[in-house]
C-alpha cells in the first residue's frame, strides 16, 4: 500500500477527562467495537489512587498496568485507530500534556452530573494551545444529571469553545429514553438492561413521523421537537473546518457503561477526525507524506523491576516510513541508531513490527539513550516542537543522605528527569544545588523510591516554596545578564542550561515583570 493510503487510513487520538467521568469505560467500549478485546472488564483503569501513595508496590503494579494500555491500536471499518492513554491521576498531568502532543484529536468525556471539572479545564487549555480538534461525549445519561442545555452553556463558557450537538437526549436519569441523531434523523432507544453492541435503531423520516410518538410517548416527542427547533436556531451548523481547527466541538450524549451512544460516536469520529497532521519543528513544517522518516519521543516508561532496567520510549511517527533494523539519526546525540524489536500495541498486546507509518506510535526498547522530546530522522537536523516543560508547582531541594553514592544520585536524577518524572533545576552559585520540580506530591515519593531501588542512592527533600519556575528570555543579552546577576538567589538553570527564575511569589513575579519590561518570563520552556 502506498504511503498516502497508509496515512489516510490512520486516526491517532486520546480520550481525556476528569477522573471518574468514564474514560476507562469508554475506552473499553471502543476496543470492543474494534474487536481488540472480547469481553468487558478487560481494560484496567490506570488510576493511581491517592490512598496508594504509601504503598509503592501498588504504584508499581498500577504503572505496570498503564504501560500495557499506553497505546491501544485497533481497526474499525478499515480505519486503523491509535488510541493513546493518558493517566487519570492529576499528579501525572505532565505525562498527559506530553501525550497530547502526539495525537491529532481528542475525545473529551464529561460526567453529566458533574459537568466541567477542574481537570477538564486544564486539559482543554492544553488542547487549545495546539488547536487540537475535540469531540465531546457527555456520559452517564442514565444518571440524574444536569439539563443538557445548561451543560452545553457550561462547556462553551468554561472551555472557551463553541459546541454543536450531534445527538440529543430524550430525558435524563431514570427517565432517559435515548437519543435522537440530529443529522441522520435516527432514534436510538435506550434500554438500561441491554448492553449489546448493536442496538435497535429506529429510522424516522423527521420529527413529525408518527413512530416517534409511538416510541417515546406524546409528551416527550413534543419536548424533543421543541428542543431540536431551539438547537437548529441557536447553534451553528457542524462545520468540518471549524471542528478541525479546534474552534467547534461536536457533542454526543450517551452512557459508556451501557454501551449507549458509543457506536454513533465512533462512526462520526472516523468520518470527521483528522488524519495524521503535519507537525512543526525548529526548522520547518514536516508533512506526513514526506518520503523520509521522522518522529519524536513523547513518553518514556521505565520498567520498575530492578532486575530488568529496560525502558520503553514511545515514538510518534510523523513522516515517511519507520523500518525495523534500519539506521536512523538521533538528532540530539548526533549518532545513528537502529532498533531490532520495535513494538506496536495492536489489540493491547505488544508485537514486534517491521514498519510503521505517520500517526503510529511504536515502543522502542531503550537503555538510556532517549529523553522526552528526542527526534529521530533520516539525517536531517531538526527537532519537533510542542513538547514543552511546564512550570512545576511544587519544589524541593535534594539533599544527599549518602555521600558515598553521590554519583549514583546524580545519574538517577538525570535519568528520572529524562523520563519526565519531574524537572531538574540547578543552582550553580550554591554549589550546584539541585531542585526538583513536580506537579504533584506523588512524584517525590516515586523519585525517592526509584532512586533507592534502581540507583542505590538516597536523598531527602527540603521544602522550598517557590510560586513558579519561569524561563527567561530577552532581546537584550545585557539586560538578561544584569537581571541574572542581581537576582542570583532566585536563578537556576534547567537541564538544557537555560536560565530559569524561581519566583518566590505571584506578587513578586508581577513586580519583576513590571520592573523589567525587556525581560520575558515564560511558564513553559518552549516559546516564540
Ligand atoms: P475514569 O477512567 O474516567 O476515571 O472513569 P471510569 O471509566 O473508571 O468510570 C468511573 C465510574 O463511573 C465507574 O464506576 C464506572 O462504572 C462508572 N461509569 C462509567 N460510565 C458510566 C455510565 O454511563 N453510567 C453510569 N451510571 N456509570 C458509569 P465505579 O463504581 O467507580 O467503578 P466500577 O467498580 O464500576 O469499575
Amino acid at each position: 500500500m502506498s504511503l498516502l493510503k497508509e496515512i489516510k487510513k490512520r486516526r491517532t487520538f486520546a480520550i481525556i477527562s476528569h477522573p471518574d467521568a468514564g474514560k476507562t469505560t469508554l475506552t473499553e467500549k471502543l476496543l470492543l467495537f474494534g474487536g481488540a478485546i472480547q469481553v468487558a472488564g478487560a481494560v484496567k483503569s490506570n488510576k493511581i489512587k491517592k490512598t496508594a501513595t504509601s504503598d509503592f508496590m501498588e504504584i508499581e503494579r498500577q504503572r505496570g498496568i498503564s504501560v500495557s494500555t499506553s497505546v491501544m491500536a485497533f481497526e474499525y471499518r478499515d480505519t486503523y485507530i491509535n488510541l493513546l492513554d493518558t493517566p487519570g491521576h492529576k499528579d501525572f498531568a505532565e505525562d498527559t500534556y506530553r501525550t497530547l502532543s502526539a495525537v491529532d484529536s481528542v475525545i473529551l468525556v464529561i460526567d453529566c452530573v458533574k459537568g466541567v471539572e477542574a481537570q477538564t479545564e486544564k486539559l482543554m487549555e492544553v488542547c487549545r494551545m495546539r488547536d487540537t480538534p475535540v469531540i465531546v461525549f457527555i456520559n452517564k445519561m442514565d444518571r440524574e444529571g444536569q439539563d443538557p442545555f445548561d451543560l452545553l452553556d457550561e462547556l462553551e463558557e468554561k472551555l472557551s469553545i463553541k459546541v454543536r450537538p450531534v445527538t440529543w437526549p430524550i430525558n435524563i436519569g431514570a427517565r432517559f429514553k435515548g437519543v435522537y441523531q440530529l443529522f441522520n434523523k435516527k432514534l436510538n432507544l435506550f434500554d438500561p438492561n441491554v448492553t449489546k453492541i448493536e442496538k435497535d435503531i429506529i429510522h424516522i423520516s423527521d420529527l413529525s413521523d408518527p413512530r416517534l410518538v409511538e416510541e417515546v410517548g406524546e409528551e416527550d416527542a413534543e419536548v424533543l421537537q421543541e428542543e431540536v427547533e431551539l438547537i437548529e436556531g441557536v447553534y451553528d451548523d457542524l462545520s468540518l473546518e471549524a471542528y478541525r481547527s479546534g474552534k467547534l466541538a461536536p457533542v454526543f450524549f450517551g452512557s459508556a457503561l451501557n454501551n449507549f451512544g458509543v457506536k454513533e460516536l465512533l462512526d462520526t469520529f472516523i468520518e470527521i477526525a483528522p488524519e495524521p497532521l503535519p507537525r512543526t519543528t525548529d526548522t520547518r513544517l514536516i508533512e506526513p507524506t514526506e518520503d523520509k522518516f521522522s518522529g519524536f519521543v513523547f513518553k518514556i516508561h521505565a520498567n520498575l523491576d530492578p532486575r530488568h532496567r529496560d525502558r520503553i520510549a514511545f515514538l510518534r511517527v510523523c513522516s515517511g516510513k519507520f523500518e525495523r533494523n534500519k539506521f536512523f539519526h538521533h538528532v540530539r546525540l548526533k549518532k545513528n541508531v537502529r532498533f531490532s524489536s520495535p513494538a506496536t500495541f495492536l489489540a493491547s498486546r505488544k508485537n514486534i513490527v517491521e514498519d510503521a507509518y505517520p500517526g503510529d506510535v511504536i515502543g522502542l526498547y531503550d537503555s538510556g539513550t532517549f529523553k522526552i522530546g528526542d527526534t529521530l530522522t533520516e539525517g536531517e537536523k531538526l527537532t519537533f516542537n510542542g513538547i514543552p516543560s511546564f512550570s512545576p508547582e511544587l519544589f524541593r531541594i535534594v539533599v544527599n543522605t549518602d555521600p558515598m553514592k553521590s554519583k549514583q544520585l546524580a545519574k538517577g536524577l538525570k535519568q528520572l528527569t529524562d523520563e519526565g518524572v519531574a524537572q531538574l533545576f540547578t543552582q550553580e552559585h550554591l554549589g550546584n544545588q539541585k531542585i526538583i520540580g513536580t506537579v504533584g506530591e506523588l512524584q517525590f515519593e516515586v523519585i525517592q523510591y526509584r532512586l533507592k531501588n534502581e540507583y542505590k542512592a538516597s536523598c531527602r527533600f527540603e521544602h522550598k516554596s517557590f510560586y513558579k519556575a519561569c524561563w527567561l528570555s530577552s532581546d537584550s543579552e545585557e539586560e538578561l545578564d544584569n537581571f541574572v546577576k542581581r537576582k542570583l538567589k532566585y536563578i537556576a538553570t534547567d537541564k538544557a542550561g537555560n536560565y530559569v527564575y524561581m519566583s518566590p511569589s505571584e506578587w513578586i513575579l508581577e513586580t519583576e515583570r513590571k520592573n523589567h519590561p525587556k525581560i520575558q518570563f515564560h511558564f513553559t520552556s518552549e516559546f516564540e
